[in-house]
C-alpha cells in the first residue's frame, strides 16, 4: 500500500535529484563562460595604445605625419604607405602585416613599392627594432586611422 510517508519520501528524493542536476548545469555554464573569457583575452592581447607608442617611438622619427618636408621629414607619412599598400596594391590585413614586416626586416629596392619615395629619399635604412614591435605597429596601421 502507498502511504503518505512513502510519497513524501519519493518526492524528497526527486527534488534532491533536481537540485543536483541544477547545480551541475550551473557549473557547466560557468565552464563555458570561462572558456569564452579565455578566448577573449587571447584576442584582445593586442594593445593598440602600446602599438601606437611603438610606432611613434620607432617610426615617426622619419615617418612623421605632420612635419612638412622642409621641417625635416625624410620619409613618406604612414598614411601614404597605407594608401600605397592597401588602396593601390589591395593587400588584406595579413598581407599588409607580412609585407611591412618583410620590408622593414630587410629593405631592398626590389621589395619597395614606393619607387618615388626611394628615388627622393633613398631606400629606408635597415634598422633593428624590438622583437615583435613591427608586427604590432603594422596591425595598428591597418586597423586604425593614422
Ligand atoms: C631612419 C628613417 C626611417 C625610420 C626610423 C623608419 N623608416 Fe620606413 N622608410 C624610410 C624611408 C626613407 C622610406 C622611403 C623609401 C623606401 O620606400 O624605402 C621608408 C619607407 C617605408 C615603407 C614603404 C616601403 C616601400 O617602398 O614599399 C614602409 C612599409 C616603412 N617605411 C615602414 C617603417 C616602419 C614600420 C618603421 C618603424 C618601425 C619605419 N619605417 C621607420 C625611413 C625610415
Amino acid at each position: 500500500m502507498i502511504t503518505f510517508e512513502k510519497i513524501l519520501y519519493i518526492m524528497k528524493n526527486i527534488s534532491f535529484l533536481f537540485a543536483i542536476l541544477l547545480l551541475m548545469s550551473c557549473q557547466n555554464e560557468k565552464k563555458e563562460y570561462q572558456k569564452v573569457e579565455e578566448q577573449n583575452t587571447i584576442a584582445s592581447n593586442f594593445d593598440p595604445l602600446e602599438a601606437k607608442k611603438l610606432m611613434e617611438t620607432h617610426c615617426y622619427l622619419c615617418h612623421s605625419p605632420s612635419a612638412e618636408e622642409k621641417q625635416g621629414r625624410i620619409a613618406p607619412p604612414m598614411v601614404a604607405i597605407k594608401a600605397r599598400y592597401i588602396d593601390k596594391e589591395g593587400y588584406n590585413k595579413a598581407e599588409f602585416i607580412e609585407n611591412v614586416k618583410a620590408f622593414v626586416a630587410h629593405p631592398t629596392k626590389e621589395k619597395a613599392l614606393m619607387y618615388g619615395a626611394v628615388k627622393k629619399h633613398g631606400l629606408m635604412p635597415k634598422q633593428v627594432f624590438p622583437e615583435g614591435s613591427v608586427e604590432k605597429i603594422a596591425t595598428f596601421m591597418f586597423d586604425y586611422q593614422i
